[in-house]
């Protein structure tokens, strides 16, 4: 009996274009090829049913046909309302027979319902990011809790609420916290989102970042990228932390660091990158810079409280794709004029341009991959808890990846290793 291929998207006429970029990705996801090849012949996965939920890009497209051809027989959802590419679902569709439920500026409505038809799949393995489908699934069918092996998140904001989970004592499964393998956010966080921020304002303005200052809120791994990145294309970088130790790192980085109240009054442009809620609120708001352009590559549109600027402004209107103009109403704000926000607040690297460079997702979904193995090869072994991937596996995405490039590195001599397992030796 042939199965009935279950999507909802744009339009499968796009099919072809998507293959095309699908393929230009995979030129430089090498790393994950070579999982793909040695999946292929093995099928650790053969037969497992998985809700995949990730930003629908050409390197998340590599990974879901690396699962298929690991066996796997797979959903796809958009893990974020904007940052679909139309031709990659189309193509997943059509040339992969993969069900992918995924549109670019799909609702919150119509993202949430692909949330549930995604669960009526009833997964035994939930690849999240941002973990919306593992929350959904604890709190509206946690008779399914019992088909799940385990989940794999990919993002910061996910293994918060992961680690919420468990404090609370509901996690009833083990989640790899994909994020946390240095493979993944010392490169994607860093230089992938560092990149893609950019790349999404400037395709989003057309502006020129040289001489512009530009507030970065938040300096961890996603903060550090993008700081470090617009340092390099010439803008003037002020950081805002809540936290000392990246507050001083920061301000030893170069950067000036003062309070996001300071910052507000004399910033170009604003980008947030906490995971936090509300980092720019209505008080900033009210004293920015006439033209002051704010966007957000943290995962969830709440780190700008958008409705508190909607409900200070007394009209809004679209200037650009993903370019929306509020206009102050002088009334109820401190300084006069407009703001423009990108990309409705939510990820702009996904929203207007395609999100990190292939060949830094290589080592993220190569990282994706092998936990999904992972965790089926240790099926009720593993504890309910929120763990990394073995340090073992992190080290060796990392050296196919310098095999894959081309650089060789030194090797412990026996001298050497004589020396670091011993206490005796000094000066
Ligand atoms: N755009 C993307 O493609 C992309 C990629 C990876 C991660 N993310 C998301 O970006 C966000 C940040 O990820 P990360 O890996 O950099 O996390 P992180 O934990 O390394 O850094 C977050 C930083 O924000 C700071 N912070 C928290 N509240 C703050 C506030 N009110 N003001 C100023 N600073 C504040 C924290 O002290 C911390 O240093 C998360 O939501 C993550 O899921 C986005």
């Amino acid at each position: 009996m042939t199965k009935t291929l279950n999507y909802e998207i744009t339009n499968i006429e796009l099919a072809e274009l998507g293959q095309q970029r699908i393929d230009w990705a995979a030129k430089e996801m090498p790393v994950l090829l070579k999982i793909r090849e040695r999946f292929t012949k093995e099928q650790p996965l053969a037969g497992i049913r998985m809700v995949a939920c990730a930003h629908v890009t050409t390197e998340t497209a590599n990974l879901a046909i690396t699962l298929k051809a690991a066996g796997v027989d797979a959903v796809l959802i958009a893990s974020n309302p904007l940052s679909t590419q139309d031709d990659v679902a189309a193509a997943l569709v059509k040339h992969h027979g993969i069900s992918v439920y995924a549109m670019k500026g799909e609702s919150t409505d119509t993202y949430n319902k692909h949330v549930r038809l995604a669960l009526d799949f009833k997964p035994q393995i939930i690849m999240d990011d941002g973990s919306d489908v593992v929350a959904t699934l604890l709190q509206e069918r946690p008779d399914q809790i019992q088909d799940l092996i385990g989940t794999t998140e990919e993002t910061t904001t996910g293994i918060v609420r992961l680690k919420a989970m468990e404090k609370d004592g509901v996690l009833k499964f083990p989640a790899i916290a994909v994020n946390d393998s240095a493979t993944k956010h010392l490169f994607d966080n860093r230089y992938g989102t560092g990149q893609s921020t950019l790349d999404g304002i400037i395709r989003a303005t057309n502006i020129l970042l040289a001489s512009k200052t530009l507030v970065v809120v938040g300096y961890g791994w996603c903060g550090r990228g993008t700081a470090m990145r617009a340092k390099g294309l010439g803008a003037d970088v002020i950081v805002t932390e809540i936290d000392p130790i990246k507050a001083l790192e920061a301000k030893l980085d170069g950067f000036r660091v003062m309070t996001i109240e300071e910052a507000a009054k004399i910033g170009d442009i604003f980008v947030t990158v906490t995971g936090n809620r509300h980092v720019i609120d209505r008080k900033h708001f009210e004293v920015m810079k006439d033209g002051a352009i704010v966007c957000n590559s943290g995962h969830f549109d709440l780190e700008l409280n958008l409705d508190a600027l909607a409900e200070m402004s007394s009209s809004r209107s679209s200037v650009r794709p993903f370019a929306e103009e509020f206009k102050r109403n002088p009334s109820k704000t401190q300084v006069q004029g407009s703001i423009v926000v990108l990309g409705e607040g939510r990820l702009i690297n996904l929203a207007s341009a395609e999100g990190h460079p292939s060949a830094v997702m290589d080592m993220s979904f190569a990282n994706q991959a092998l936990a999904t193995e992972y965790l089926v090869k240790n099926r009720n072994q593993l504890s309910n808890t929120v763990q990394t991937l073995p340090e073992e596996l992190d080290r060796e995405i990392a050296a196919l990846k310098l095999e894959a490039m081309g650089i060789q590195i030194d090797k412990l001599t026996d001298e050497m290793i004589k020396y670091m397992n011993s206490w005796n030796v000094g000066t």
